[in-house]
């Protein structure tokens, strides 16, 4: 795994190609964050792993043929496309850039959304 700095825009090898199968998700530590990385339609999309309902692991969710992740505890549930809520698309979750540099998969060390940057779930939002 390539050594991170933190708080940089640097790519993250976290699994070799083929080690995500179609249509599931991994979850990988990517910094200081925990990321979920999907292989969905031939394409790896990444989201935050933490369920902002509780925390369950989102890599570790249902994966559905729209790109919609179930979690696996309560259900609620996140496009992985996006990290839009399905079931309130004005909140979501941080997504992150994915790239394929050889055989390795690589995300983006810093999230594409960021808290601040549109509207995001927030501890004690009404659901
Ligand atoms: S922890 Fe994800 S829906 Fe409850």
């Amino acid at each position: 795994m390539t050594d991170l700095a933190s708080g940089n825009n640097d790519f993250v090898t976290v699994a070799k190609v083929g080690a995500i199968p179609e249509g599931e998700g991994r979850s990988f530590q990517v910094g200081e964050r925990l990321v979920a990385v999907f292989l969905y339609q031939g394409r790896y999309l990444a989201i935050d792993d933490l369920c902002p309902h509780m925390g369950a692991s989102l890599g570790a969710g249902y994966l559905d043929e729209e790109g919609v992740v179930t979690c696996p505890w309560h259900a609620w549930r996140f496009c992985v496309r996006d990290g839009k809520w399905a079931d309130n698309p004005r909140l979501s979750v941080d997504t992150f850039e994915v790239r394929v540099v050889g055989d390795e998969i690589q995300v983006r060390a810093e999230a594409t959304t960021r808290q601040g940057d549109k509207e995001t779930w927030r501890q004690g939002d009404q659901v």
